[in-house]
């Protein structure tokens, strides 16, 4: 070997190690709509939805690209006991390791009912191909969620460097039954201010993610602690501070549980989580049942939408 490809080759280990990330894939502004599918099933998560086309939401006013920023919202005009209308878009392409960076400069905030996610999925049958929640929460929470849900032997360590508030489970195998020890998958909550409305409050920020052969780290940044890179070509994840949540592969979580992943933005209402008895009665406080009052209260969802400022993919050096 040469000296001149012994020192190029140093360089790159050093720069690969330092978390150099170039950009590789810009969602777009106009274009953003053409690179998503919408799916237009019943939601998987049972929710009290209905998941519109693409020129149906465009139509309806769901979605929208005028002025500086994507629009992407839900019916809050009209009553809707058969599902309340909203998107459940996903990418058209696929990718193993990335960073991913989306600033939004708004969120779906505090409603009774709603259940907003962006997170991405492996392909194959669920949970086998790796699911990756970023930004996601329910009802009036002011507090994001960062979950795994993986097949068989994925165990994360009791102790992370993370900067997440508490930890609901390190067993992300969401295979296992609950009464064997799993079956929610692994999730990390995080500070106050993170979700919803508080998040809006603090002016928006930013929802980020890197998939690494070493593992998978989140952060959640609001508008006064963005970092100065995180709109430039080029970035730098070294330079940035602690992830809210991390979650390390290893021996005891091989990074193959986790195929390339289709990135998802959706929003949907009550189901599983959002309208369970005890989470949307007791935890929410919320009145009566899920299903009517998001099928009768449709101004209580004008504050449902996102609003992007862009989103962006990036790979290692
Ligand atoms: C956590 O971070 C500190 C400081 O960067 C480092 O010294 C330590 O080894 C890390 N611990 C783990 C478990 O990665
Ligand atoms: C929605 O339903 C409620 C209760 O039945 C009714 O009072 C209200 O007028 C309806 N609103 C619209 C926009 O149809």
């Amino acid at each position: 070997m040469s000296k001149l490809f012994v020192a190029l080759l140093a360089l790159l280990c050093v720069s690969a190690v330092a978390g150099k990330y170039q950009l590789s894939f810009d969602f777009g502004k106009q274009n953003f709509f053409d690179n998503w599918n919408f799916f237009t099933g019943n939601d998987p998560t049972n929710g009290h939805v209905k998941f519109v086309s693409q020129s149906e939401a465009k139509s309806a006013g769901l979605i929208s690209t005028s002025g500086s920023n994507i629009y992407m919202g839900v019916d809050h005009t009209n009553n809707a006991t058969d599902g309340r209308r909203a998107v459940r878009l996903q990418s058209k392409q696929a990718w193993s390791r990335a960073l991913f960076v989306l600033v939004l400069p708004h969120m779906p905030g505090a409603a009774c009912g709603v259940w907003p996610a962006f997170w991405s999925n492996g392909p194959g049958t669920w949970p086998y191909g790796g699911e990756i929640d970023v930004l996601e929460g329910v009802n009036k929470l002011g507090t994001n969620q960062y979950t795994l849900h993986t097949g068989p032997n994925c165990q994360m360590p009791a102790s992370r460097n993370m900067t997440g508030k508490w930890v609901q489970s390190n067993n992300c195998d969401n295979t296992m039954t609950a009464s064997g020890g799993g079956g929610a998958g692994c999730a990390v909550g995080d500070q106050d201010g993170t979700f919803g409305s508080a998040f809006n409050k603090r002016g928006g920020g930013a929802i980020a993610y890197d998939i690494r052969d070493s593992g998978i780290r989140a952060w959640t940044f609001t508008k006064d602690t963005l970092p100065s890179d995180i709109r430039s070509d080029s970035i730098d994840t070294a330079q940035w501070p602690q992830p809210n949540a991390y979650f390390p592969f290893g021996s005891s979580c091989s990074a193959d549980h986790f195929g390339a992943q289709t990135l998802i933005f959706d929003i949907t209402f009550c189901g599983d989580w959002a309208g369970s008895n005890w989470v949307y009665n007791t935890q929410a406080a919320c009145p009566g049942s899920c299903k009517d009052f998001v099928s009768y209260n449709p101004k209580a969802f004008s504050n449902t939408y996102w609003t992007i400022e862009s989103l962006k993919v990036y790979q290692g050096n």
